[in-house]
């Protein structure tokens, strides 16, 4: 499961070009970390020309230049842009890419956020939003068309780990004249490069495993060249205009702490999968939990792409229980764990999609099950996180037990009233329909 080595790719290694890439020292003093370049502005010699390239941080700076060189180099990119949210990297990509009358495909199980900002913010435009379930190429077959400009491909997915097949999504995309766009996220570049497998675009949400110590928001868009990708040239061209035109950069502090936070990637990405892969096998012989869904799991219908297509299955492991009571009981029972949204930082997190990061969802064809699970495994010691689930869940059949007898709300061992459940579908998200929400 490791990463590329320098045999293989006459390159350094991934380790080392995530400790070196765009880090160099600084040539003034020689500091050996590269400072923050705190300025809204660059001083000329001459009218016009700059120093270094930099002239106003909205266009750019030292430090979002930093990131964005390793980002390129890590994922075999030709071009980056680090911006200041995941989000704002959905925001460039569709705002640069997409015009009145486009379709876009989204995947069945997408990010919350995505969902909304289509359907918020691009269909007043006249963007058409179509929901397709990409783990099975035949619906996306059937489902592109001339007016389709956008696949948007998230894998693993978010929060239901579905995992689609990026090179026969790019096939299918591109012979429509379609772009591939592939949320990365979950996965990062040490895991999954789509470009490779001829993604059009990455995104990445780098406020997660990128920076992966969940203290900075951001994000990052990053293009091929025109070897894999038919229409780079254009694609950077309207992506250069837009960044440029619009100001959605990093920061130069938060840049700075997510290009710290990539030197330490593979060891962290490593461990997180270790992790993972033992929580998904513990929990999968517990009796409360219905299904886990977790892409190293021989059991997860997209085992064998994940292996083609990753060098390792992630963090995130994501499960259903038995009922939604015992959902919301176990997230408000651990105590290693912490209940909050977010995902991919070092410390182990939990969230219940239904009632916080999908609620965007609730009522809609996606909508995620009450009895949904996301988690988020840390670094910490294993046996650590396996103790708290079992606590969790020990506690669970107590707080159960108590609200039959009584008749009451279940309560956490905490004394907080749970919040009151709505019914949901069995199913984890929407599943296999193709819904056109359009202009809506
Ligand atoms: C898969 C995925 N993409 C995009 C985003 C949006 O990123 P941000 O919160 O940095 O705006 C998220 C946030 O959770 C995400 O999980």
């Amino acid at each position: 499961m490791s990463a590329s080595d320098r045999s293989s790719t006459g390159r350094s290694g991934v380790s080392t070009r995530s400790v070196h890439a765009g880090a160099a020292p600084e040539s003034h003093t020689g500091s050996v970390v590269a400072p923050i370049f705190q300025t809204s502005t660059f001083q000329m010699d001459v009218p016009g020309q700059t120093r270094a390239g930099f002239d106003y941080a909205r266009t750019g700076t030292p430090n979002r230049s930093d990131l964005e060189e390793v980002l390129c180099d890590l994922e075999g990119a030709s071009y980056a842009a680090a911006v200041n949210s995941g989000t704002s990297a959905e925001v460039a990509v569709f705002s640069a890419l997409l015009s009145p009358g486009d379709e876009i495909i989204i995947p069945r199980d997408v990010y919350g956020g995505t969902y909304r900002l289509l359907v918020n913010e691009y269909a007043r435009w006249g963007v058409g939003i179509r929901t397709v379930d990409l783990t099975d190429s035949r619906a996306l077959a059937a489902a592109i068309s001339d007016r389709t400009a956008i696949v948007w491909a998230e894998t693993p997915s978010n929060p239901g780990l579905d995992v689609i097949d990026i090179a026969e999504t790019a096939r299918i995309a591109h012979a429509a004249n379609a772009l591939l766009a592939v949320d990365s996220t979950f996965a990062t570049p040490y895991l999954q490069r789509p470009i490779e497998f001829g993604a059009d675009l990455v995104i990445h949400s780098t406020t997660k495993f990128i920076n992966g110590h969940s203290d900075v928001i951001g994000g990052a868009v990053l293009a091929g060249d025109g070897q894999t990708c038919p229409r780079a040239a254009e694609v950077i061209d309207r992506l250069t205009s837009h960044f440029a035109s619009v100001g959605l950069g990093i920061s130069p502090f938060d840049a700075w702490l997510t290009r710290r936070g990539i030197k330490t990637l593979p060891v962290r990405m490593a461990a997180h999968c270790a992790n993972a892969q033992a929580v998904a096998e513990w929990l999968e012989a517990r009796s409360e939990i219905a299904e886990v869904y977790y892409p190293g799991l021989p059991s997860h219908p997209g085992h064998e792409i994940a292996k083609r297509q990753m060098s390792g299955f992630g963090g995130v492991v994501s499960f259903s229980t038995d009922t939604e009571e015992r959902a919301l009981a176990l997230v408000r029972s651990t105590k290693l764990i912490t209940l909050a949204e977010s995902l991919g930082g070092v410390e182990s997190l939990i969230d219940h999609p239904a009632t916080m990061t999908h609620l965007a969802v609730a009522d809609c064809e996606l909508s995620i099950s009450g009895r949904f699970i996301r988690l988020s495994v840390g670094i910490e010691d294993i046996a650590d996180i396996l103790a708290d689930l079992d606590a969790a869940l020990g506690a669970t059949n107590a707080a159960i037990g108590a609200a039959e007898t009584d008749g009451a709300v279940p309560e956490a061992p905490d004394g907080q009233a749970a919040p009151e459940s709505k019914p949901a579908p069995d199913a984890q998200a929407g599943v296999a329909s193709v819904t056109v929400l359009e202009n809506a």
